[in-house]
C-alpha cells in the first residue's frame, strides 16, 4: 500500500522545506505540497523533521574479538540502530590469513541473513596482501559490491597489518575504484607501552588510556596519509578522537590528498576521566583509540563543522561488563575494547550538535547519512530525500527531552556508556524501503526484512564528489 507523509518539514544536506512524501514500492515517487493519493496511509508528521534515514558506516556486529564475542548480533544490532533513526549499516567482515576472501564474506552473509531489520553492507578486511588476495579481490569489488577495504594498524598479533600491507592495499584499491579505511594508531609501539604498564604493575582501566597516548595515533594517522599520497589512492581514518590527528588528515587534504575522517559520539562527549572509574567501571569506557582528554572534544567539534572531519560511525562494538568486560579485571589489555553506540548515534549528534549551535541541521544530515552514502558508494539510493531514492525516512521529534539508560536502550548489553546524558530530539517512527520498522516509538519491523546492498566503487562515487570540490573552490570554500 502506498504510504503518504504529510506536513512535516524535510531536511536533507542542502534544503529544509515543507512537503509531502509519497512512497510506492518502497520508492519515494512524489514530493510536493498537499499532494491527494486516497488509497495511501496517511503518516502525519506535524511539528516533526522528516530526515533521510541514519547511516552507520562503522559497526561490529556478532564479532569475535578479545576473547569472546559482542553481545549484539545483526538482530538486537539492526533493531536498536532503527529505535535511533539509522536505516543502513555498514559492518566490518573481517578475515584471517590464509583463508580465501570469499570464505569470510560468506561468514559474515550468515551473520546478517534472516536476522536483519534494516538494509545492511559490508567493509572487507585485509591482513594480507597474497597471490590470492590479489587474484580474488576484483571479485569482491565489481561483483560482491564490498567496496571498501579496511587495514588495522593496531592490534599486534590480532588485526595489525604492516606498512607494507597498508601499501598495497592502497595500490589496489586505487586500481579497482575502493576505499581504504584505516585504524590508525602504532600497534609495535602500544605494544611496548603496555609491556612497560604491566611490568610496573599497572591494571587498571585507565592504563589502556595512558598507553595509547594521542601523539601516537596522530603519527599513524599522518604515516597513513603519507603512504596514500605516495600511491596516489584514497583512504578513510575511522574513529579519529584527537588534536594530532585532524591535524594531519587536515594538512593533508590541504595538500589535495583525497582523505576522509569519521569520529564517534564517545570522544565527543566522553573523556579519558570515566576509565578512572571506581570499582572497575572504568572498563565499560575502554575503547581503542581511548577516550582523550576533554579538550579533544572541541577539536573534533571545530573539525566536524569546518568539514575537516565528514562522518559519525557508531563503531558499535558491544561486550557486558559482566562476563566479558571482566575479563581484564586484573589486566587491562585483556578487557575487549569497544562499545554500544548503534542505538544513540544519531540522536547524540542532534542534541550534541545542532541543539548546542556546534553544526547547522543540514550539517547534521550530512555527518549522519548523506556522506556516508556518497563516500560508500550508497548515494543517491540512499542518504537522501528525492524523488527515485529509496523510502528510508526519519521522522523526528525535535522537541523531546529524554534521559539515555541501559534500562531503556533495545541494545542487547547491561549497560550504557551515556547513561544519565540528557537527550533533546527523539526518532518516533522509522521506513525502512517504506516499511515500518519503529511505528510511534514501536518496534514493527521483522528480522530478515534487511538487505543487503552491493556498493558502487568510490571511484564512480568521486565523480560527484570532485565536482562539488571544483565548486567549493570556486566559492573560495577550503573543503567540501
Ligand atoms: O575499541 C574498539 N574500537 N573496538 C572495535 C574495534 C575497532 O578497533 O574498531
Ligand atoms: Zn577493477
Ligand atoms: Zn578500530
Ligand atoms: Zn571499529
Amino acid at each position: 500500500m502506498a504510504k503518504l507523509i504529510q506536513n512535516g518539514t524535510i531536511v536533507t544536506a542542502v534544503d529544509q522545506y515543507q512537503a509531502d512524501i509519497l512512497i510506492e514500492d518502497g520508492i519515494i515517487t512524489l514530493i510536493g505540497r498537499n499532494i491527494v493519493r486516497e488509497d495511501a496511509e496517511i503518516i502525519d508528521a506535524a511539528g516533526h523533521y522528516v530526515f533521510p534515514g541514519g547511516i552507520d558506516p562503522h559497526t561490529h556486529l556478532d564479532m569475535p574479538f578479545g576473547g569472546t564475542v559482542t553481545a549484539d548480533d545483526f538482530e538486537t544490532g539492526t533493531r536498536a540502530a532503527a529505535f535511533g533513526g539509522t536505516t543502513t549499516v555498514i559492518d566490518f567482515c573481517l578475515t584471517n590469513k590464509g583463508v580465501p576472501l570469499s570464505q569470510s564474506v560468506l561468514t559474515w552473509h550468515r551473520k546478517a541473513a534472516g536476522k536483519a531489520v534494516i538494509d545492511y553492507s559490508f567493509h572487507l578486511m585485509i591482513a594480507e596482501i597474497t597471490d590470492d588476495v590479489l587474484a580474488e579481490l576484483p571479485k569482491m569489488i565489481h561483483e560482491e559490491g564490498i567496496t571498501s577495504l579496511k587495514v588495522f594498524m593496531a592490534y599486534k598479533n590480532v588485526f595489525q597489518a604492516d606498512d607494507g600491507t597498508l601499501y598495497r592495499t592502497l595500490l589496489e584499491a586505487k586500481r579497482h575504484g575502493a576505499l581504504v579505511m584505516v585504524h590508525a594508531e602504532n600497534g609495535d609501539v602500544i605494544e611496548y607501552l603496555i609491556k612497560e604498564a604491566l611490568e610496573a604493575g599497572h591494571t587498571d582501566p585507565i592504563y589502556h588510556a595512558l598507553t595509547r597516548p594521542s601523539l601516537i595515533e596522530g603519527e599513524a594517522t599522518g604515516r597513513a596519509a603519507k603512504l596514500t599520497e605516495l600511491a596516489g589512492s584514497q583512504l578513510y581514518v575511522v574513529h579519529v578522537t584527537c588534536e594530532e590527528a585532524v591535524q594531519q588528515i587536515t594538512a593533508a587534504r590541504n595538500k589535495g590528498v583525497d582523505i576522509w575522517g569519521e569520529t564517534c559520539p564517545q570522544y565527543l562527549v566522553l573523556d579519558q576521566t570515566y576509565l578512572e572509574m571506581p570499582n572497575f567501571e572504568g572498563a565499560k569506557y575502554v575503547w581503542s583509540p581511548p577516550l582523550r582528554p576533554k579538550f579533544h572534544q572541541e577539536a573534533l567539534w571545530t573539525a566536524l563543522s569546518k568539514g575537516q572531519l565528514q562522518t559519525l560511525g557508531s563503531d558499535q562494538c558491544s561486550f557486558n561488563f559482566v562476563g566479558q568486560k571482566d575479563l581484564g579485571l586484573d589486566d587491562f589489555s585483556k578487557i575487549p575494547n569497544g562499545g554500544p553506540c548503534i542505538e544513540d548515534r544519531f540522536s547524540i549528534l542532534y542534541s550534541e550538535g545542532v541543539a548546542k549551535g556546534r553544526i547547522t541541521l543540514n550539517q547534521f544530515v550530512d555527518i549522519v547519512s548523506t556522506r556516508s552514502a556518497k563516500l560508500f558508494g550508497l548515494f543517491p539510493k540512499k542518504g537522501t530525500i528525492a524523488i527515485g531514492c529509496d523510502a528510508d525516512i526519519v521522522i523526528f521529534d525535535p522537541h523531546i527531552h529524554r534521559i539515555i539508560s541501559a534500562d531503556t536502550h533495545h541494545m542487547h548489553v547491561d549497560y550504557n556508556p551515556f547513561e544519565g546524558l540528557e537527550i533533546k530530539g527523539e526518532p518516533v517512527t522509522v521506513l525502512s524501503r517504506g516499511e515500518f520498522v519503529i511505528r510511534d516509538k514501536q518496534f514493527a519491523g521483522t528480522p530478515g526484512t534487511g538487505q543487503f546492498i552491493k556498493r558502487g566503487t568510490y571511484q564512480a562515487a568521486s565523480a560527484d564528489l570532485k565536482l562539488l570540490k571544483e565548486a567549493a573552490v570556486d566559492k573560495g570554500a577550503a573543503h567540501v
